[in-house]
């Protein structure tokens, strides 16, 4: 039974990461969430605008573009590990599109996957995106959450000014819906409409005169929404709070509705100024948002308060802004926080970080099981030849290539609770550790190779495996030695090189 070891309705001004890492697994309902769209536009916290020039930390500006190089390289090597999967959707949104979209997808990969893992089974998760990355967006939940949980494609219209001169404007956001098992919460006489005035009866209701004796009838209450969901206008005006990004409120009432019972905890790490938090609050949830920005929870507080944007920026004014927002957050019996929460579940549940895989936290892992990926096959290719650039065996086939060409992969298969330690190690070349996946076990792939004659030397496959498994039963058994010390400095130097090529 999972527990949540976090405050109900709750908002932490911090970067949604380290808040979804620290919260326990499977204590949300319902996740409904409006990352940052990849726009590669820059907007002023403020007025809402676009400006041109910003730096990190700037008051107020919101970057909304991602380079290569700010990936975190520890997220690319646990997407790797954990995800093969989606470590190939970002390579391929790379090569297709270019390196901020992968970025981006990297940025927001490591946040899906914990998301993924905070959810109860009955769960579902809503995320908000438009034309900018919705494709690679899409590719990447069907990684995490698996083509099978896919439930909507929700498009939202709304129009607006804005005419190009030789494009359709674009006027709708898309909104998927995955669940996290196939039995999910689904209230469809909560989210019913009107049925269309130009709705042909006859169609759709009597006799079914292709199957006698069914009878249509419309339901009085209405029908359900379809997939696509107009008459929500975007905020505008004096209706809107102070955030550039402000989605309207009946479209999250609407998820919140569809998805969720009355007491569920909902949850959107990127909350802005509140909207799923409102939504939340109107019908009777528990709420938890999370928000970067420093005056996250001056927004959250105006809107709780009802207040619009003119009234806000007065109220910016006072001399006692921290208490009146603290006596705010009272009257709405809401807290506030800036630390991150601390897992209590590591003991029970096997997922602390990201995967099935990781069976320990990092705080109980010794420093052998530390190694990153980029280190571990530098100790694996010295297990085989001790100068860098020599040619490297592959243990599925046997053939000899550069070191660049080789890639790491398990022994026991992550299917099979392989873990993602030194021990469980083996290099393959990169036609082999495609057939291997994360699925297939090294005896499964020396027999497919045989059949489809791509074992080319067997014998010398089978005493690269043994090499690499003994160099690896030497770093864990005999850390501190210095010959096992050499290897790592030595690994870590030409991993640091890669990372800077790479
Ligand atoms: C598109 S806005 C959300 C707007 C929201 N749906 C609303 O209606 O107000 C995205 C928000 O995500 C926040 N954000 C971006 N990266 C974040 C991160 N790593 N952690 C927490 N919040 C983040 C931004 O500060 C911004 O407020």
């Amino acid at each position: 039974m999972a527990v949540q070891n976090f405050p109900d309705n709750i908002l932490y001004e911090l970067d949604n990461l380290d808040v979804l890492r620290g919260m326990n697994s499977a204590t949300v309902d319902l996740i409904a969430t409006d990352p940052p769209f990849n726009t590669q536009r820059n907007r002023s916290g403020a007025a809402g605008f676009y400006v041109d020039n910003w730096k990190w930390g700037d008051a107020g500006i919101l970057p909304d573009q991602w380079a290569w190089n700010e990936v975190h390289p520890v997220w690319l090597e646990q997407i790797k590990d954990d995800n093969p999967a989606l470590a190939d959707v970002i390579h391929a949104a790379r090569t297709a599109h270019d390196d901020g979209i992968a970025a981006f997808l990297c940025f927001l990969s490591v946040r899906l996957m914990e998301c993924n893992r905070v959810l109860k089974p009955t769960g579902s998760i809503y995320l908000h995106c438009d034309h900018a990355a919705n494709g690679y967006i899409r590719m990447a939940m069907d990684a995490i959450f698996g083509p099978k949980n896919f439930r909507n494609e929700i498009v939202w219209c709304y129009s607006g000014g804005g005419q190009p001169k030789k494009d359709f404007p674009r006027k709708h956001d898309t909104i998927f819906r995955y669940s996290k098992t196939a039995d999910y919460v689904f209230n469809p006489d909560d989210v019913r409409v009107p049925y269309d005035s130009d709705y042909k009866a006859t169609m759709f209701t009597g006799e079914d005169t292709r199957a006698p004796g069914r009878t249509y009838t419309r339901n009085p209450k209405g029908k359900v929404v379809e997939d696509w969901w107009r008459n929500i206008p975007r905020p505008y005006g004096d209706k809107r709070t102070n955030s550039p990004d402000e989605k309207p409120l009946a479209l999250y009432e609407r998820i919140v509705l569809a998805s969720s019972k009355p007491g569920d905890l909902v949850l959107d790490p990127f909350a802005g100024c509140a909207t799923t938090i409102m939504a939340a609050r109107k019908h009777g949830r528990r709420w938890v948002g999370v928000d970067r920005r420093i005056d996250a929870r001056f927004h959250v507080v105006c809107r709780m308060a009802g207040m619009k944007a003119a009234d806000a920026e007065k109220i910016r004014e006072r001399p006692d802004l921290a208490d009146w927002l603290n006596d705010q957050l009272a009257k709405y019996d809401a807290h506030y926080s800036t630390d991150a929460p601390q897992r209590t579940d590591e003991g029970e549940n096997a997922a602390p970080e990201l995967g099935p895989v990781y069976m320990l936290s990092r705080a109980q892992q010794q420093p052998w099981q530390r190694l990153r990926h980029s280190e571990m096959r530098g100790i694996l290719q010295r297990a085989q030849a001790n100068t860098p650039g020599t040619r490297v065996v592959c243990a599925g086939c046997g053939r000899e290539l550069e070191e660049p060409f080789m890639e790491l992969d398990h022994v026991t298969p992550k299917k099979d609770n392989g873990e993602n330690y030194i021990t469980n190690r083996i290099l393959l070349c990169g036609p082999c550790n495609g057939k291997k996946k994360a699925d297939r076990t090294l005896s499964g792939l020396h027999r497919e190779n045989k059949r489809d004659g791509w074992m080319l030397d067997e014998p010398k496959a089978q005493s690269a495996m043994a090499a690499v498994r003994r160099a690896s039963a030497r770093v864990r058994d005999a850390w501190n030695s210095p010959d096992v010390q050499d290897m790592v400095a030595a690994a870590r130097g030409e991993g640091a090189r890669r990372m800077e090529l790479a």
